[in-house]
């Protein structure tokens, strides 16, 4: 085809390494959306030290997205955008803005903990289509997320 990039990845291991990249965007898209309500509304006598742990990840979540995004778009395939478009990727449900600081840190846990084994699932794929550059950026958002979780669970006194 005359308009397709010729990179040394076909266009199958394209798509299939974009469609992992595109559920990771819709994940993380969740999940940062998610951490900075909790931002807000989280309550209690740990409120100071929640309010600034969330706002530290999701400002990281926030910047870098927009990684994962450009990677998909590097690929030729488009980056999904619009809440309904995420929500249709993504198995992360809205937060709960009334619900105590513990439930709020132990859904986030679990939402981290999904986000990654998602990750871990589009690593193989991109290993297995011999793109180490998608397999390098999945590495450095699996770290970040599963530092994430550390850092909720130890908050909840959890190791
Ligand atoms: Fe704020």
């Amino acid at each position: 085809m005359a308009d397709d990039i010729d990179i040394g990845l076909g266009t199958q291991a394209r798509e299939t390494v974009t469609a992992g990249l595109s559920k990771l965007l819709a994940d993380s898209y969740a999940v940062y959306l998610k951490t900075h309500g909790y931002h807000w509304n989280v309550e209690g006598p740990n409120f100071a030290s929640l309010h600034t742990l969330f706002m530290d990840q999701y400002t990281e979540m926030w910047t870098t997205i927009d990684l994962v995004a450009e990677r998909i778009r590097a690929l030729r395939s488009f980056a999904p955008q619009g809440y309904r478009a995420f929500a249709n990727l993504s198995g992360v449900q809205d937060g709960n803005p009334e619900q105590s600081s513990e439930a709020m840190l132990a859904e986030l846990v679990g939402d981290h903990e999904a986000l990654v084994a998602n990750a871990r699932a589009a690593r193989v794929a991109a290993d297995a289509a011999g793109d180490d550059v998608t397999a390098s950026l999945l590495d450095d958002r699996i770290e970040a997320h599963e530092k994430h979780a550390w850092m909720l669970r130890a908050s909840l006194g959890r190791r």
